[in-house]
């Protein structure tokens, strides 16, 4: 099945221009070949009951009439939103439109004003050990890698399984070797963070947040900060985790990912959801003013 609409240099090289503007799109997919339509539960379904890609297409985070507040500034405005499992969803949108903080929300480094968010039908816990638990199955992978500087790439990836998940060391080193050849970087594993590129300490962060076999991974702009050499490696890396179905939320101004590996986009304006769609239908057919002026400024550079 295609899963895509295929990406050109061109194409990559003028999301790119974006930053420049600091203008971000946050894409999200759920691909499903052969509809020209976003329509999950349309999507999903395959005659072995597995859905594409192996989506279930059940629902796995919902947010449901969400609000948040920063003093005056109502960052968060009644935000309806469901991933279903397998799906990728990318979410673009102006600088300062509430990307991250959605992103942040999922999994509660934001708490919220008001509104649900749950995840696998079951609601964020505000703190404690659920929240822990909670937070080892979301995956979350920043523009600054955040990786430990003092530990090795190894280390950096088995971290999370020994202290949090309590593995063994013998168990979860193999797995985090596994990860690290997964993706692409097997060879780098005694070596420290400084002592690799970018795009390399960003291939550790995927595989840190795999290591604890979460149900979603969030992207906040994974990209942004790499050389443009760096961000296809990195890009490469996500696109075949979408394909192996692990359900994403990805912030990214990389239009080209979102047209080849987004199930959906979510465009994302003043604190509001403002319009989703299959790529191909928002790229080609944006219904509001505020994404086709978006997109506008975008395909002039
Ligand atoms: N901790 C905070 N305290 C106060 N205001 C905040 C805080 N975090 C974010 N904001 C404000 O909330 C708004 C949304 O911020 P957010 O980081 O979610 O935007 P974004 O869409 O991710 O933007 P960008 O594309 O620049 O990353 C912005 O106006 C920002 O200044
Ligand atoms: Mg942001």
């Amino acid at each position: 099945m295609r899963r895509g609409h295929g990406c050109t240099a061109d194409r990559g090289r003028r999301v790119r221009t974006v930053t420049c503007l600091r203008m971000t799109f946050v894409m999200a997919a759920l691909y499903v070949p052969g509809h020209e339509h976003y329509a999950v539960d349309s999507l999903v379904g395959t005659p072995d009951g597995t859905g594409a890609l192996g989506m279930t297409g059940e629902p796995l985070v919902v947010l449901d009439k969400v609000n948040k507040h920063f003093g005056d500034l109502h960052v968060l405005q009644d935000i309806d939103l469901t991933v279903h499992k397998g799906e990728v969803v990318v979410v673009i949108g102006p600088s300062g439109s509430g990307k991250s903080t959605l992103c942040r929300a999922i999994n509660r480094l934001e708490p919220i004003g008001s509104g649900t968010i749950t995840l696998d039908g079951v609601p964020l816990p505000a703190e404690g050990k659920e929240l822990a638990r909670l937070r080892a199955e979301v995956g979350m992978v920043f523009q600054s890698f955040n990786l430990f500087a003092h530990k090795t790439v190894l280390d950096n990836v088995m971290l999370g399984p020994v202290k949090v998940l309590k593995k063994d060391k013998a168990s979860a080193e193999r797995r985090a070797r596994e990860l690290l050849d997964r993706v692409g970087i097997a060879e780098q594993a005694d070596k420290y963070p400084a002592q690799l590129s970018g795009g390399q300490q960003q291939r550790v962060a995927i595989a840190r947040a795999l290591a604890m076999d979460p149900k979603v991974i969030l992207f906040d702009e994974p990209t942004s900060a790499l050389d443009p050499e760096m961000i296809n490696e990195v890009l490469d890396v996500m696109t075949a985790l979408a394909r192996d179905g692990m359900t994403m939320v990805v912030i990214t101004h990389e239009m080209g990912f979102a047209r080849k590996a987004a199930n959906r986009v979510v465009f994302m304006d003043g604190g509001r959801i403002v319009e989703e769609a299959e790529p191909h239908e928002f790229f080609s057919h944006p219904r509001s003013d505020r994404a086709k002026d978006f997109l506008s400024k975008i395909l002039s550079h």
